[in-house]
């Protein structure tokens, strides 16, 4: 590793990252898995069915939950609410956020609900793209060239697609940034393509090195909130990493036979990483990126061995397939190809730890945080100093892990601490509401005891190298998570996304961002909606406020849509004073413990945004829109730094809608004129240094 490295140690807890999405967005992203049968068809229970737990909810409730928390709690914001409206037409959204200024520390005009194609902020506030589709990462990269990109310039270049965004401070006014690309979009990367079966070998290779992350360095803009990318110098960190790239397997499942391919007969190693949906940090100061909708790069599952297809299926791959690959990477690899390598789908789905400050360190695939769609992983630390990440299994019906470590956490103690996140347990939760079912009707009307909420456990998968699952061994466990937990009753979930512990209160949230498939029979209090188009954010508080313990309290604050709907719920905070929100995606804090919000897949047919509400307070429940991105993009990354003057925002797909293609762009963000748009990394900031949102 090159001498003395700027590495800070970060801040512990903080750590940021993301349905009505375009046919573009819905094949490119995720292999279209809405059109495709829920992935979960076990007979796990949905809790409205299960008996109360032994566990005295109420007591535990009582006794545990915060203070701050207890605040918010109680108050019935929509008693007497009638069932859904239908669908609410945007020009009939309630834009009575976008009035108001705020009075508490929170003090921005929101942002109403908008089409434009630009990131609009606040007034007061700027924006600018800081690192685009294209721009040169490592030094010598060639510039960007939309009409005649090749596999080698991509390599070297800012990859497609940026999802989870880091920062670490280096000291004076620079720092690098570290950003996830999920995925290419070759319809709008290329000309005249017509899909994987007729992409040109060089179009292969340039989405292959699309993918995976970046690490770059980035300067302060004067002494101002504002970043933007460094273009000369050594840049030393500066370091692309790709679908290509040597890549190593450590903990319980590394070197089982179900790692074990043609090509690496040891099962400790891989090329490359897929689909890096969001993440988090270490306190020991490394990258967490999580490897999300993977199974769409597989082809041919029909040709799979028949004792591996029931795993097949549990993972969205249709195991009866004889059909080429979306992007037909096969044509290419053949280790895509399930008929040929039918192990090669199980070395991806991995939560992978990256080192920002070591450019030639070989990224490891953390096999003791399970196996599944990983939307992202933020640690925390127990009581006792162990390490905690939470994770959440972002596909309809999914579930909820957290993943404890065996040993603590020692400051300073970097050889040690990289050892964690190879032994301790991983867990599954499993929510129970505390209202009568029948008091769940769907409609979105609260229970009679004001709140959607219960208790929570925290079932244990695997530790170490022990099974807790009766007839899987610990490897299978972490190969196969999705069907252990399967076998245990952890709650099916509207699609778990990011989840992360507030700094400040300790409690955990969770964004649930939809679920068109859940039916009015399987509603339960912690889904409360059927076909829930718009979401809503989970609030855990684990007994103690310790994030070591296996039993919690939960209540949902917010039951996103439009406030006009009375299907909605903003921890009882005035309605008429809140934003329209759909589909919370990612969540965030900054320094005060607010909580961030970033959307995806706006379901009112507008721009995806940046919220922030306070949890604690008068002012709980008051939820605000930030900004919003351009047309077509989703709202990616939100990190807000951590002297507050700037936030970092990754934008996702712009103009990635219906329609759209490089002979008819449907955004120029970020070049303007007649440009090609470019997802892109952003940082608003407000003009005269004041602290983001004050
Ligand atoms: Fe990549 Fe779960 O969004
Ligand atoms: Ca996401
Ligand atoms: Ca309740």
């Amino acid at each position: 590793m090159a001498n003395p490295s700027p590495r800070r140690s970060l801040p512990l807890l903080m750590s940021p990252h993301k349905g009505g999405r375009s046919a573009l967005t819905c094949e490119f992203r995720c292999g279209n898995a809405c059109a495709h049968d829920v992935s979960n068809a076990s007979d796990n229970t949905y809790f409205g069915d299960v008996v109360a737990s032994a566990l005295s909810r109420r007591g535990m409730l009582r006794a545990s939950a915060l203070g701050v928390i207890a605040a918010g709690a109680g108050v019935a914001g929509v008693a007497g609410a009638v069932p859904a409206a239908a669908d609410p037409e945007p020009e009939s959204l309630s834009t009575a956020g976008g009035r108001h200024g705020g009075r508490g520390s929170l003090r921005f005009a929101a942002v109403a609900p908008n089409r434009e194609d630009r990131i609009v902020v606040p007034e007061g506030y700027a924006s600018a793209a800081v690192v685009r589709w294209g721009d040169p990462v490592l030094p010598g990269a060639p510039a960007f060239d939309y009409e005649n990109q090749t596999a080698a310039a991509q390599a070297q270049q800012f990859g497609y697609n940026c999802d989870f965004v880091t920062f670490f401070p280096m000291g004076g006014h620079r720092g690098l940034l570290w950003v996830n690309h999920e995925y290419s979009d070759e319809a709008l990367m290329f000309r005249g393509y017509t899909g994987g079966s007729t992409a040109t070998d060089e179009q292969i290779k340039i989405g292959l090195a699309a993918h995976g992350g970046s690490i770059v360095e980035i300067e302060r803009v004067r002494n101002s909130g504002q970043w933007k990318l460094v273009t000369r110098g050594r840049r030393r960190y500066n370091r692309r990493i790709t679908a290509q790239t040597p890549m190593k397997f450590t903990g319980p499942a590394a070197g089982s036979d179900l790692l074990k391919t043609a090509a690496d007969p040891s099962g400790t190693s891989v090329l490359g990483m897929l689909n890096n949906c969001a993440g988090g940090t270490t306190p020991w100061g490394t990258v967490l990126t999580a490897e999300e909708n993977f199974n769409q790069y597989f082809a041919m599952g029909g040709g799979a061995p028949e004792e591996q297809k029931a795993g097949l299926k549990r993972y969205g791959i249709d195991p009866t397939s004889t059909k080429p690959s979306g992007r037909g990477w096969e044509r290419l690899e053949e280790r895509f190809d399930l008929s040929k390598n039918p192990h090669e789908v199980n070395r991806f789905g991995w939560i992978v730890e990256i080192d920002p400050f070591d450019p030639d360190s070989t990224p490891i695939k953390r096999t003791a945080l399970g196996r599944f769609a990983h939307e992202g992983a933020t640690t925390t630390l127990a009581r006792d100093g162990r390490v905690v990440a939470y994770m959440g299994d972002d596909s309809r019906f999914e579930y909820v892990y957290k993943f404890v470590s065996k040993k603590r956490y020692i400051p300073g103690f970097d050889r040690h601490n990289r050892t964690l996140l190879d032994e301790g347990t991983l867990y599954v939760a499993k929510f129970t509401g505390d209202s009568p079912a029948t008091e769940i009707d769907g409609s979105g009307k609260l229970p009679a005891d004001g709140q959607f909420d219960g208790s929570g456990e925290w079932i244990p998968l695997v530790t170490g190298n022990v099974s807790h699952v009766p007839g899987m061994t610990a490897a299978e466990v972490l190969v196969f998570t999705r069907l252990a937990a399967d076998k245990v009753g952890a709650t099916k979930m509207d699609r778990p996304e990011d989840i992360e512990r507030n700094p400040v209160t300790g409690g955990v949230y969770l964004a649930l961002t939809n679920n068109s498939n859940r039916t009015p029979a399987q509603v339960d209090e912690a889904n409360p909606r059927p076909s829930n188009k718009h979401g809503h954010v989970l609030e855990i508080v684990e007994k103690h406020n310790d994030a070591g313990a296996t039993t919690f309290a939960w209540s949902l604050p917010v039951v996103c849509g439009d406030p006009n709907d009375p299907a909605t719920y903003f921890a009882g905070f005035d309605k008429t004073k809140v934003s329209p929100i759909s589909c919370p995606d990612n969540v965030a804090f900054d320094r005060d413990g607010n909580l961030w919000i970033s959307t995806d897949g706006n379901a009112f047919k507008l721009n995806d945004g940046l919220f922030v509400m306070p949890v604690t307070g008068p002012e709980r429940g008051y939820l605000r829109q930030f900004l919003t991105v351009p047309i077509g993009a989703e709202t990616c990354g939100p990190l807000i730094t951590q002297d507050q003057r700037s936030v970092f925002i990754a934008v996702q797909h712009p103009g990635e809608v219906d329609g759209a293609s490089p002979e008819t762009p449907m955004s120029h963000w970020p070049d303007g004129g007649d440009s090609q748009p470019r997802p892109s990394v952003a940082v608003a900031w407000h003009t005269q240094g004041k602290k983001i949102g004050s």
